[in-house]
């Protein structure tokens, strides 16, 4: 059994994106391996949000989550500021990475552009991320596109540290899926759908309501040809539907493309996909909602658990480095 690691940070609204690159995936890995997912709350402190919508959002997403199928008595679902060693080992990893390649992370880069003030915690971001997954001793973690390089930096660090100190921490590997993995932005196609970045036309919502899924696909940019043909390169927007259908379905995007005579045809196949995928999480959620002592409770078992695991970890990475045993 692989031990399986992967967080999403608490946003009201996860999207479809989070949703075909990672939530989904994670509800079909805890079923063979021995998983731990983590709502990243210390990571959305990086950006700007006040401390009542993070709280209501940190709930939020763990209701997503079971709504989705995660099951607490499968997996370990926790909130990472439950669990103080993320933070702990997060300091022994700065002392282990470096200014210059924390500087060359394309998100931080990203992210920070054109804002005021950037919090220092957005370039040591990917740091903590490093120290969230190697608490686990993790072999893989289920992750989108975007993640790519942080995971890169996860695996340097961890080479590094066992090289510096001896043996520690288990090297991870990132597991990106061939089709799901990058979601466009409906009205963007060339961008990614994202919180921060998409307009509400461009992103679907988890929580959106049927009829809003349906009319955001009917409007979704394509181009000005018709033949619906599965290329990235010059048909961005007509790839993103045919990419969302296969993922929803688990389907192949070039081999649907040649069942489809219309782009309308195509449009409406991805929205009725996408729709019968989220009814029952929607339901699902409405009845998590109404009763909250379900995820206090599954929050609480999971943080229990985690600890156990992280404590060893972070006590061999402190010995390693030559802290005193308290
Ligand atoms: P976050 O919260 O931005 O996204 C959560 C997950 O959703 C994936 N994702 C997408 N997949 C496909 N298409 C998209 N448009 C799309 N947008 C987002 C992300 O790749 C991710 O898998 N730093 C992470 C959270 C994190 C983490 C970790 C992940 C913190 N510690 C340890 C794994 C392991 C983040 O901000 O993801």
């Amino acid at each position: 059994m692989a031990r399986v690691f992967s967080g999403i940070q608490p946003s009201g609204t996860l999207h479809l994106g989070n949703y075909l690159g990672a939530l989904q995936r994670f509800v079909q890995r805890q079923e063979v391996d021995d998983a731990y997912y983590c709502i990243v709350d210390l990571h959305a402190l990086t950006l700007e949000i006040s401390p009542d919508v993070l709280r209501q959002a940190t709930l939020d997403t763990a209701a997503l989550f079971l709504a989705a199928g995660i099951d607490p008595d499968r997996c370990v679902l926790f909130v990472q500021s439950h669990v103080a060693e993320h933070a702990q080992l997060a300091w022994l990893l700065e002392c282990t990475a470096s200014y210059g390649e924390l500087l060359r992370m394309t998100q931080f880069k990203d992210k920070g552009q054109g804002r005021e003030q950037v919090r220092s915690s957005l370039l040591t971001y990917p740091v903590l991320m490093a120290a969230d997954v190697l608490l686990y001793d993790t072999d893989m973690v289920p992750v989108g596109d975007d993640q790519r390089q942080h995971l890169e930096l996860a695996r340097n660090l961890a080479e590094r540290f066992n090289h510096r100190y001896g043996e520690t921490f288990v090297v991870p590997e990132a597991d990106i899926p061939e089709i799901g993995a990058r979601i466009m932005d409906l009205q963007l196609p060339t961008k990614k759908m994202s919180k921060s970045t998409s307009s509400p036309q461009g992103l679907i919502a988890l929580s959106d309501p049927p009829a809003d899924i349906e009319r955001k696909f009917r409007r979704a940019v394509t181009d000005s040809e018709t033949e619906v043909r599965y290329d990235l390169e010059h048909k961005p927007g007509v790839s993103n539907l045919l990419e969302i259908l296969a993922a929803a379905t688990g389907g192949d995007p070039a081999a649907l493309a040649p069942g489809f005579s219309s782009y309308g045809q195509l449009k409406q196949a991805a929205a009725d996909a996408v729709i019968e995928l989220f009814a029952p999480v929607r339901a699902r959620y409405a009845e998590l909602v109404a009763d909250p002592g379900v995820v206090a409770d599954a929050l609480r078992k999971g943080a229990e658990k985690a600890e156990a695991t992280a404590a060893p970890t972070l006590a061999r990475a402190q010995r390693a480095m030559g802290l005193l045993s308290a």
